[in-house]
């Protein structure tokens, strides 16, 4: 296993657009794994490939309490979305330390396969459905910051390249 580097905003990589993946094979199962345990180090509840620079359509997600419930989603679809609307507090592993509410769906259903290319269905609401939908937005090339107003998001940019440009002058790499 392996621990991968993730994309930090404003890199405009992270707007890139996924492709479906093709099959569920040996290297879409190490990069699940290696997913996993880059979130895990990071100590996100969700990833998303597009953050590691691979443009698939496969996320990872652990949102219970005891961190041991891992769930891997390879091309996922949403099939239902309620009506009812959420505004959580979001963060994001490609945005530190920066938390800002974003309005979703308060529920929905997804499809996707597991790591075995097993397709399965379930029901979220809570952080799952909201974690769901911030991941599924990464594989469309899309950061939560975009949904914020173009004031909030430009004070987000200036302070992401200054923490990254302070890391870069230490030689140091932060918690990636
Ligand atoms: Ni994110």
């Amino acid at each position: 296993m392996a621990r991968l580097p993730i994309l930090r905003f404003p890199d405009p990589r992270l707007h890139t657009v996924a492709q479906p993946v093709a099959q569920v094979d040996a290297r879409i199962q190490q990069l699940a794994k290696d997913m996993l345990e880059t979130m895990y180090a990071a100590e996100g509840v969700g990833l998303a490939a597009t953050q590691v620079n691979v443009h698939e359509r496969v996320i990872v997600m652990d949102t219970s309490e005891g961190r041991d419930e891992p769930r891997v989603l390879i091309n996922p679809e949403l099939t239902w979305t309620s009506d009812a609307m959420t505004d959580e507090e979001e963060g994001c592993l490609s945005v530190p330390q920066t938390y800002d509410k974003v309005r979703r769906h308060a529920r929905v259903k997804v499809a996707a396969l597991n790591e075995r290319g097993e397709r399965y269905e379930f029901e979220a609401e809570g952080l799952l459905a909201v974690c769901v939908q911030h991941e599924m937005d990464h594989l469309m090339g899309k950061v939560f910051v975009e949904y914020l107003s173009p004031l909030k998001r430009e004070r987000i940019k200036t302070k992401m390249l200054k923490k990254t440009r302070e890391e870069q002058a230490h030689g140091a790499r932060g918690r990636l």
